[in-house]
């Protein structure tokens, strides 16, 4: 029978030097929270159940936590009074437990469920009343010590505070992830006392109070030690947001996706890339964004929740909930907002801004051009500098192109209107009523010529003497 597995995350905390209104645990790195990255880890672990504690700015964590966790547990502790009293909190919310209870502090976004499933299987083999999930450092500071006695066993957890000089040297340290047999739990955290130099009552003094009863205790000991560091300021976050961003990375090039510059490239941990992507410096893959097989982003592009289809090229482009096709063309300096729909093969280039347009297989919109509100038939190609008018002050209107229509450069749509299959519109034209399929429509009228115009009319300007120096010459009109 697979034992009962209760996960308690401690998140009362109020982090005042993050300096900010913002929750600790809620900062984000990586594209999550720091509690929701935690909360991913202990979800993989498949618990039975999990306890989030709130209490520091509760009204902000309980929905976040809620939401990533629907069925999570909520334990408010009231005052601050230790770890030891956080868990007493989760431990009264459960109800009746019995298996194990694994105990994490939601501001260690770099913890991963492999360790947690390793730590807690090692807990259960050895059947111990308390496991400590432990590392050795090189600067112990802040850290609760590991004492261990002549025989090498875990005697005791000693804070900083309360630690003997001696005590302070001790390199192994507690990174606070500990497991508890939940019979023993619930007897132990009666007895904690706060008579120690913080006034708290310490979740660690569990470990000693197995001890007396001659329960077994031991360490675990995980090398990496960047799983459990914590965030306590903005210095802190964003060290450990570059380190998870290095390990998201190295994760994808295992995977045979090509980083060219990991410094300057940045993944969010929900990415999703396909083998032999390649990508160029200064490229930021955020949210939930997906990417196919042989795709090239970047130099210096942005995508969010985005969905790229296989041998795609999008360079220097700026993209939010917009889905390239497979093969499409997008850049330089394109700008796709939320429903964008660019088809196979299609193109979207040089200052381009796209926004709920869906722009069919093989169409392309090449150059200078504003597309919102729009359906572009495949095959279709839209002339350099058009403007899809799709607001008129009050609301939104939808344009219509047909496929394979070539519509002239510098053109306005004036929605709502609807241009048909193979149509075609001249250079400069305003489109303000519908275009039958196969016509070509033209809005601006012959051109007017007034001859010697510049001279009558601007007379000694440098525009004057050139047209007369032209005339003197006797250039035919037109020419240079
Ligand atoms: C704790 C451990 C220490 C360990 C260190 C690792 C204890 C007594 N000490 O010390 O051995 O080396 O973590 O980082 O457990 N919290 C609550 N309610 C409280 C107090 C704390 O929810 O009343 C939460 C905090 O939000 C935080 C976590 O528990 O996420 C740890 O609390 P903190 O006060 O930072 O403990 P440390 O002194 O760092
Ligand atoms: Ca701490």
């Amino acid at each position: 029978m697979v034992n009962e597995l209760t996960v308690v995350v401690l998140a009362a905390g109020g982090g005042t030097r993050m300096r900010s209104k913002t929750m600790k645990v809620l900062h984000p790195l990586g594209g999550r929270t720091m509690v929701g990255h935690v909360l991913a880890a202990v979800r993989s672990v498949e618990p039975q159940r999990i306890v989030t504690v709130v209490g520091h700015q509760r009204d902000q964590v309980e929905p976040h936590v809620r939401q990533l966790v629907p069925d999570v547990v909520l334990a408010v502790q009231e005052e601050l009074l230790g770890t030891g009293d956080a868990v007493r909190a989760a431990m009264d919310a459960v109800g009746e437990t019995h298996g194990t209870v694994l105990v994490a502090y939601g501001d260690t976004p770099l913890l991963e469920g492999e360790s947690l499933r390793a730590f807690v299987a090692d807990h259960e083999v050895a059947a111990r009343a308390v496991s400590i999930l432990s590392s050795v450092v090189s600067d112990p500071t802040g850290y609760g010590r590991i004492v261990r006695g002549a025989d090498g066993g875990v005697e005791a957890i000693v804070e900083e505070k309360d630690a003997t000089a001696e005590q302070r040297a001790i390199l192994e340290v507690n990174s606070g992830i500990l497991a508890f047999e939940a019979d023993f739990l619930r007897e132990a955290l009666p007895r904690l006392t706060n008579d120690n130099a913080k006034g708290e009552y310490y979740l660690t003094d569990t470990v000693a109070l197995a001890r007396e009863v001659g329960r077994p205790v031991g360490a675990f000991v995980l090398d990496d030690v960047a799983q459990t560091a914590g965030a306590n300021d903005r210095a802190q976050l964003a060290e450990l947001g570059r380190e998870l961003n290095r390990r998201i990375l190295l994760r994808w090039m295992r995977e045979g996706v090509t980083v060219m510059d990991p410094a300057t490239t940045w993944i969010d941990a929900d990415v999703v890339l396909a083998p032999d992507v390649t990508l160029l410096p200064g490229t930021q893959l955020l949210g939930a964004t997906v990417v196919g097989e042989d795709a090239v982003v970047g130099p210096d592009t942005t995508l969010k929740d985005c969905e790229v289809g296989e041998g795609a090229r999008v360079v220097r482009t700026h993209g939010e909930l917009a889905v390239i096709g497979a093969g499409a063309s997008v850049g330089p300096f394109s700008y796709l907002r939320p429903g964008t729909e660019l088809g196979a093969g299609g193109k979207i280039g040089g200052f381009v801004e796209t926004k709920n347009a869906r722009i069919g297989e093989g169409a392309k919109v090449p150059h200078l051009s504003y597309v919102g509100d729009a359906e572009i038939g495949e095959g279709t190609n839209i002339g350099a500098g058009t403007i899809f008018a799709n607001y008129d002050g009050v609301a939104k209107h939808r344009t219509t192109i047909g496929r394979h229509a070539r519509t002239g450069s510098n053109n306005t749509f004036v929605a709502p209107v609807s241009v048909g299959d193979g149509a075609g519109t001249g250079a400069g034209t305003v489109v303000r009523d519908d275009v039958a399929a196969g016509a070509l429509a033209l809005s601006a009228g012959p051109q007017r010529e007034l001859e010697g115009w510049a001279e009558r009319r601007r007379p000694g300007t440098a525009q004057a003497e050139a047209a007369r120096a032209a005339r003197e010459a006797g250039a035919e009109p037109g020419e240079g």
